[in-house]
């Protein structure tokens, strides 16, 4: 039988501590605890592998949201890459300078973009163009404001999938996804932007996928990228940046040999190669940032022991972390107390009524535990969360030196039902 896992490694968080919480009356479960120190350490060392040359660490804010992640970024030096209005607000909000935030997503609405040209004095970093529609749209808009708006054209490297090595469901950069104009329409678009008086083309943009645990594909897609742009340059006198895209992966527990350091030393190497050396180099980084310094803490709820299977009922469930239901994903499960003992598989899983309701199989005492830590749920945990079942969204805690620092309540049942019974 396989070990269980140590207790929230990298998490600096230590056992008795998330079993603390998991019992403080002010936070109760299901709950994300946050480990600020970690973050802004991850975004340090980020920043450290670009060896003093001009870029910027565009952090997804889709992957955590929360105010003090963001701050705590935005206090290492970090931009954003966002993809809704109210993200863009949450950057800004959080001390992100306009000029450090670069906004993606293939669907813009007006409004959203309005917003953007309309942030700060000279409107955001850059709208980042996702189709050749979007580009007369964000002129449109320019104009009907008076502006002038930063852009940069984002190009579908057409990585494969097997290259990538990732889910297909955030493989974004092969030619099938809805993301990019295709690298063979990326002169056209360019030179569209070019000739659109309202637009002045800052940067040129690729993102290949997530979760990349080998820097294969995202060096193909980074290649590509630089290919594309020394063919335009000469002809786009305002462009400041390349952006290769965030991805870089972490270790769920079944590894990832390359590092987030990893990718951008190569990538800068291949930027070098290229002859762009004096460009700023931009990644977008979600995961990698914050996925390690969160865990989802439970209480179990009864275990079910019957005809041979053993099932482990805890009060998290898919409405509160829906990555293993969406794409298979595994996270390491700990118990917060009840060490030591026989150990026995038990499959583990929550109270919604969905039989993908189900984190998997994993090695707890055969006592059951009185709570458990899923770890590595500081990325696309909460951000993803639902009220599915009537189910209030989980309590956040955060913490600083071991210490906590803020705190996010749930809300109660009777905010939902009444939400529900007021239409
Ligand atoms: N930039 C763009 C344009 C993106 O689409 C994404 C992620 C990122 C940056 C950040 O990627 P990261 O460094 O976090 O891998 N919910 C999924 C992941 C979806 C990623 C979508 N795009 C999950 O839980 O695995």
């Amino acid at each position: 039988m396989p070990a269980a896992p140590e207790l929230a490694r990298p998490l600096t968080l230590g056992g008795a501590l998330l079993g603390a919480l998991a019992r403080d009356a002010r936070i109760g479960t299901p709950a994300y605890a946050y480990d600020l120190d970690g973050v802004a350490r991850e975004a340090r060392e980020l920043r450290a592998a670009f060896e003093g040359k001009p870029h910027l660490v565009a952090y997804a804010v889709k992957a955590n949201s929360a105010g003090p992640i963001v701050r705590a970024l935005a206090a290492e030096g970090c931009g954003a890459d966002v993809v809704s209005g109210a993200e863009l607000l949450v950057a800004t909000g959080a001390g992100i300078p306009p000029a450090s935030i670069v906004y993606s997503g293939v669907a813009k609405t007006d409004d959203e973009l309005a917003l953007a040209i309309g942030t700060g004095d000279r409107g955001i970093g850059a709208v980042q163009l996702e189709s050749a529609e979007e580009i007369e749209r964000v002129a449109a808009r320019a104009r009907a404001l008076g502006k002038k708006a930063r852009v940069s054209v984002r190009v579908n490297p057409d990585v494969g999938l097997e290259e990538l090595d990732t889910h297909a469901h955030i493989a974004t950069g092969h030619d099938e996804a809805k993301f990019g104009i295709p690298l063979v329409d990326g002169a056209a678009a360019v030179d569209r932007v070019l000739a659109l008086p309202e637009l002045v083309l800052v940067g040129l943009t690729s993102h290949a996928g997530s979760q990349l645990t080998v820097t294969r594909g995202y060096v193909a897609a980074a290649r590509a990228l630089f290919e594309f742009t020394g063919s335009i340059r000469g002809r786009a006198p305002a462009l400041a940046y390349v952006d290769a895209g965030g991805g870089f992966g972490i270790d769920y527990g079944e590894g990832c040999p390359a590092r987030p350091m990893d990718f951008v030393r190569e990538v800068r190497a291949e930027q070098e190669r290229a002859g762009l050396g004096d460009l700023a180099l931009y990644v977008e980084p979600g995961r990698s940032l914050v996925a390690a310094h969160g865990v989802l803490l439970a209480r179990v709820i009864q275990p079910k022991v019957t005809r041979g299977r053993r099932w482990l009922m805890i009060d998290a469930g898919m409405n509160d972390l829906i990555r293993p239901a969406l794409y298979g994903a595994r996270h390491r499960i700990v118990p917060l107390d009840g060490e030591g003992g026989d150990l026995v598989e038990w499959r583990v899983v929550g109270p919604c009524c969905e039989s993908s309701d189900d984190f998997g199989t994993h090695v707890l005492p055969a006592a059951p535990p009185w709570g458990v830590a899923l770890l590595d749920a500081g990325a696309y945990g909460y951000t993803m969360a639902s009220r599915y079942n009537g189910r209030p969204l989980p309590a956040e805690v955060f913490l600083k030196g071991g210490r906590i620092v803020a705190v996010r309540e749930r809300k109660s049942r009777g905010a939902w039902v009444e939400e529900r019974l007021g239409i």
